[in-house]
């Protein structure tokens, strides 16, 4: 069989999929779901949820399940109190599970250290005494911008604690992506490191806050760990973590708040230049994390090493590695590093040498994986593993069955898991022990969750019909709006399915024969770059920030391994000169994206064109452009208001230029 990962000619094989994997009779016997849990939930949605929140210690207990008379804005649980780092934390020290291990953290460059629930505690507590000392609390604003280090979970669970929002910032993001962030959420505290750990180097991180807050005047204060004891440069607002948090008492008693006090900001990219900084609160976001983390993982909190391998910078570090896991009182590894430092098997050394039994991870990195041969995990015993997940883009079938076959030992079951930032925890997913797994297909909405593929008009379609997805139940993790930004909300999620009161993903989707649900990807201007989204937009405003572009159109064309790449066509300014197409000009141009928005957001390729294409009405054609990056034909092109222009591209090109 011959192997084409990566999104554009993997689709067709996508639906042609007909293999399916019945769940061992074994693995159904001690499966934490049961076929019944469906029923359960269709008979009465309410109440099912009802029975999810009370995984959960509620200081007080809620009056109302849901209230969703002012749509699109829900409340869950209303009424309710409950403190979410308590419910990670201090009950399971309670319930006799103090010296269990909650995190096994694993430094890039071999340190390890094992945190025990006890010792969590006692870190979190010191860390919100901190956060009390310089006057943070409640609805509060907290930017953390760390490495996989635990005090950057410390700062999380002490942030929920005391009541104040974290706006978690993924590390590898730029100053300026960094202080648009801080300036939207109007941050008072920066939570930072000195530096990071990268491919077995320590790089500096400081530099960047500093950057960062001289333009963000709301931060008082920025708190620094020391990670890499690499030199930072000192400002009257920073303070050491050794310094400040050490020193407090190890005691501290949470506070119980409402059900649905803000508990994060999380930004993500939309269709335009400015990202949208995505709101979640307390009660509802925590019952669905622990729900889905318990069943779609099967997670045995008893005897399972859980390992999910994202950063918290995203999404899944806060539902799958801090609130939903800690509150299922999991044993979980967490990795500081990258996956080929000293070497290509060091995941696998990390499962040996802690019998890890879940592992999450997403497609791109199973796809290098596979590029690095299987001879890697095959030098590992990874018997321990007995469920395995996915989650982040479309998993092609190819990268399923190698992942089932050479990572869980041709047995064990594999979840593809679709959500999103908005969604707050998984909502598609087959449950291990119930249904029979199909590579590529994230199957089903799980119980609870209502979700569906409609056409242009909103129209459920039939079996074997394709369209959009749509989420037509509200869900307790749900969002609870854009920071700041009504009308946005209302806009990007509400608006396209108005009249049914759909919520609109901006996923493509497909049923298959037996109803089971195929993502296709983003039906927007969003790329997905090994499981990350980036609008086309803001790598655009990045570009023509730069003083030789007068124009650019960026778009996301396949790739084999991050499923999509970065492709940029770019129109020099008149006096740009002569050399600004050259290869020196633009690697300056990459290197200026970088600093813009961040490393990832690096364009693969930059290709200098006389022009772009254009409709009559001024729109980039886009699908046009997408046709060159990926080498087809280019297709029609009869809306095009000058359809010479694809000529000239393409010549220009050809000539090398
Ligand atoms: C977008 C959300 C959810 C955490 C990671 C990404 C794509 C996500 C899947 C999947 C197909 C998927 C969608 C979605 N996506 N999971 N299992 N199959 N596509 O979170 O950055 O908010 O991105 O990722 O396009 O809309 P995010």
């Amino acid at each position: 069989m011959t192997q084409s990962p990566g999104q554009g000619n993997a689709l067709d094989n996508l639906l042609t999929e007909s293999r399916t994997f019945p769940p061992s009779d074994e693995f159904a016997a001690q499966a934490n779901a049961q076929p019944a849990l469906y029923e359960e939930a269709k008979a009465d949605r309410e109440a099912f949820w009802a029975k999810q929140a009370e995984r959960l210690h509620w200081e007080t207990k809620w009056d109302q399940v849901l209230d969703w008379s002012g749509a699109p804005f829900a409340k869950w649980f209303v009424g309710g109190k409950l403190n979410v780092a308590y419910n990670c934390v201090d009950r399971h020290v309670e319930s006799g599970h103090g010296e269990q291990v909650a995190i096994h953290w694993e430094g890039e460059p071999g340190d390890s250290r094992a945190i025990t629930y006890a010792e969590l505690q006692r870190e979190v507590s010191k860390a919100a005494n901190a956060l009390t000392s310089l006057g943070i609390g409640a609805e509060d604003r907290v930017a953390i911008y760390m490495p996989m280090v635990p005090e950057a979970i410390f700062a999380m669970l002490a942030c929920a604690r005391v009541g104040a929002l974290h706006n978690v910032v993924f590390g590898g993001f730029s100053a300026e992506a960094l202080r648009t962030r801080i300036q939207d959420s109007e941050a008072r505290l920066v939570i930072t490191t000195d530096g990071q750990y990268r491919r077995g180097n320590p790089a500096p991180l400081k530099p960047a806050v500093d950057e960062a807050v001289a333009g963000a005047p709301s931060v008082e204060k920025v708190i620094v760990v020391k990670r890499t004891d690499t030199e930072v440069a000192w400002t009257d607002k920073d303070v050491w973590w050794h310094e400040l948090v050490d020193s407090q008492s190890d005691q501290h008693t949470p506070e119980a708040f409402d059900s649905e006090h803000p508990l994060f900001i999380l930004y993500t990219s939309g269709t335009t230049g400015k990202p949208k900084g995505i709101l979640h609160t307390s009660g509802g976001y925590l019952t669905q994390a622990s729900y889905t983390h318990n069943y779609v993982f099967d997670l045995k909190p008893d005897t399972d090493v859980y390992w999910c391998t994202a950063d918290i910078g995203w999404v899944t570090g806060h539902s799958y590695i801090v609130y939903g896991p800690l509150s299922n009182r999991v044993t979980q590894v967490v990795y500081e590093g990258t996956p080929n430092t000293p070497n290509e098997g060091r995941h696998w050394d990390i499962v040996e040498k802690y019998g890890v039994s879940i592992y999450y991870t997403a497609p791109t990195l199973i796809r290098t994986f596979m590029k690095w041969g299987a001879d890697i995990p095959a030098k590992h015993d990874l018997s321990s593993l007995r469920v395995l997940g996915s989650v982040g883009e479309p998993i092609n079938p190819e990268a399923w069955i190698w992942y089932r076959e050479n990572i869980g030992g041709g047995k064990a079951p594999i979840v593809d898991t679709w959500w999103q930032t908005e969604t707050g925890a998984i909502m598609i997913s087959p449950l291990p022990g119930v249904v029979s797994t199909k590579p590529g297909s994230a199957q089903r909405p799980l119980p609870g969750i209502g979700a569906k593929v409609v056409n242009d008009e909103g129209v459920e379609v039939p079996h074997g019909g394709g369209g959009y997805l749509v989420l037509d139940e509200p869900w307790p993790s749900m969002l609870r709006g854009i920071w700041g930004d009504e009308e946005r909300y209302r806009d990007t999620y509400w608006s396209r399915f108005k009249d049914q009161g759909f919520y609109f993903a901006g996923d493509g989707a497909k049923y298959d024969n037996d109803g089971d649900i195929w993502l296709l990807g983003r039906v927007d201007d969003v790329m997905n770059v090994s499981g990350h989204r980036i609008s086309t937009t803001e790598v655009e405003s990045a570009l023509v920030s730069h003083p030789t572009v007068a124009e650019a159109a960026v778009v996301g064309a396949s790739d084999e391994t991050t499923g999509q790449g970065i492709v940029a066509f770019v129109i020099l300014r008149g006096g740009a000169g002569a050399d600004a197409g050259g290869a020196e000009a633009i690697k300056a141009l990459r290197d200026h994206v970088a600093k813009e928005i961040g490393p990832i957001a690096k364009p693969r390729q930059i290709m200098v064109v006389p022009e772009l294409p254009k409709t009559r009405s001024g729109k980039i054609m886009r699908r046009l452009l997408r046709d060159v990056a990926e080498n087809r034909t280019v297709g029609d092109v009869t809306t095009l208001a000058d359809s010479s222009v694809m000529d000239l591209i393409s010549a220009g090109l050809q000539s090398g230029k």
